[in-house]
């Protein structure tokens, strides 16, 4: 190394606006009060956190000088002369209207918000590149995976086929204890609240909310078309039992909560999130606790797995902090990042004409020809059966019965209702027929 070599302090410096301090928050305010200088040398300039917006400012935050607190953040955004705001409250209102203000005046925007990208990316993303300014969002999806960048920008000269992740930590940390624990759901979801992975109310992470938001931000920046949590099709893992997770494995797959977005060869996209069996041979099976994983195929590169921890004050402060260095990096040398790039109008093909392939079980009577009906329902509705297997049952009842448990070949979800519906219908299965869909073969 040459001894002569100076390395220059940063002069400049930019003004840094954070809206909340709660899990994500103080983590990404200890960084900035902590490690300014390692800042300063990575961003080229001085860092200046000028103040921090919580709801409640007597609440104690250790590490925090209070005189940075306001609970006006309205004010904070508008008056506080902010280079670059990190908004970290969470929900529609009030980030919605504090991230316009903050681009109106002339602000970077760093956000971890999915729910506010999902309902209203698109008013945002117009804004930023109205005022040329910023607005990066790596910790939106999946933590501190990087994801969107890699989608944003290492991928965009290719062409991507397909994404299809892990995306929600609390999800996945249930049905790992429901699979490896034998924990029921209502065990597993208090297990899950009592680590803090599962908030209080934990509707947004069990019926696939905070997944179905994600799913349209990677839906949006893989096919650059307009996408909203609102055209993503959602089922959540509350229904999911003990029998599924068992037959799953009997079939040698995991239950996994799955966000899949594709292109049909009609260029239409499909962005669906539900529970899904899973082969134990697919990388994504091997994705445990409340880590994250997202599987990228593109027709050049091939197929790409992202994997990490997708929650957590900070793993997500990690992303956030990159992506503060890098909005700051692009303000020091008077340039934007890559803006939204949406340039397409995909259709979005409707839930009942995507494909995929399903387990289904149920029970019927122990009678010959019983098989036979069952295979020619599913031939008169274009399913083909993969593999079955017939269990019979011995549970004293004088009529026999057996369990049918079958895997399809890839048939189109509308068909695969009616014979659903046709099942149940019929006189020779005995109560409801249980359906999941199977991906990942
Ligand atoms: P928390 O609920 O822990 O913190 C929210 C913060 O916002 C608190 O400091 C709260 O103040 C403050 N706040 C709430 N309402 C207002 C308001 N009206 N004005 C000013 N401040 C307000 O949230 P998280 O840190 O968990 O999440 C922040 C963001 O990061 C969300 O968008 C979330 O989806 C995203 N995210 C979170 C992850 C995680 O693991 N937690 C992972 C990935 C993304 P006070 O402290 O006074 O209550
Ligand atoms: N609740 C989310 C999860 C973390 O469990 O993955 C925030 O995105």
């Amino acid at each position: 190394m040459n001894q002569d070599a100076k390395v220059t302090a940063p002069t400049r410096v930019l003004r840094v606006a954070l809206l909340g301090c709660g899990t994500v928050g103080r983590q990404v305010a200890g960084t900035l009060l902590d490690k300014a200088e390692d800042l300063a040398a990575k961003a080229g300039c001085h860092l200046e956190l000028i103040g921090i917006a919580v709801r409640n400012v007597n609440k104690p935050r250790e590490g925090i000088p209070p005189e940075l607190l306001t609970d006006d953040a309205a004010g904070l955004v508008a008056n506080g002369g902010a280079d670059i705001v990190i908004e970290l409250i969470g929900g529609i209102d009030p980030p919605r209207e504090l991230i316009v203000s903050a681009i109106t005046h002339g602000a970077s925007v760093v956000t971890a918000n999915k729910a506010l990208l999902a309902a209203h990316g698109e008013e945002i993303y117009a804004a930023a590149e109205k005022n040329r300014v910023d607005i990066y969002f790596e910790a939106a999806v999946a933590g501190a995976i990087p994801i969107v960048r890699p989608l944003r920008e290492s991928l965009v000269g290719d062409e991507i086929r397909s994404v299809m992740g892990i995306v929600n930590g609390t999800t996945n940390y249930i049905l790992d204890k429901m699979t490896n624990d034998h924990q029921d759901f209502e065990e597993a979801l208090a297990t899950a609240q009592q680590l803090g992975y599962a908030e209080q109310d934990p509707t947004a992470d069990v019926e696939g909310y905070d997944a179905a938001a994600k799913a349209a931000i990677l839906a949006g920046l893989a096919f650059h078309s307009p996408v909203s949590g609102s055209d993503v099709f959602r089922e959540g893992i509350t229904s999911v039992s003990t029998a599924d997770i068992e037959a799953a494995r009997a079939s040698d797959c995991v239950v996994k909560l799955l966000a899949i977005a594709k292109i049909d060869e009609h260029d239409r996209i499909s962005v669906r999130v539900h529970p899904a069996m899973v082969p134990y041979s697919h990388p994504l099976a091997m994705v445990n606790g409340p880590y994250n994983a997202i599987f990228v195929e593109a027709a050049n590169a091939g197929r790409l797995m992202f994997m990490g921890p997708g929650a957590g004050g900070s793993p997500t402060a990690s992303a956030v902090t990159g992506d503060l260095v890098t909005v700051a990096r692009n303000r020091m040398r008077g340039v934007v990042g890559p803006a939204h790039s949406v340039y397409q109008a995909h259709q979005l093909a409707p839930m009942g004409e995507t494909r995929t392939r399903y387990y289904v079980r149920f029970r019927v009577a122990d009678q010959s020809g019983v098989l036979a009906s069952v295979a020619s329902l599913l031939a008169k509705h274009h399913v083909s059966v993969h593999s079955i297997r017939q269990t019979p049952i011995e549970d004293g009842r004088e009529a026999a019965s057996a369990r049918v448990s079958m895997m399809t070949h890839e048939a189109q979800e509308s068909d695969m209702m009616v014979c659903l519906e046709e099942l149940e219908k019929s006189d020779y299965v005995l109560g409801s027929v249980r359906l999941m869909r199977a991906e990942g073969a």
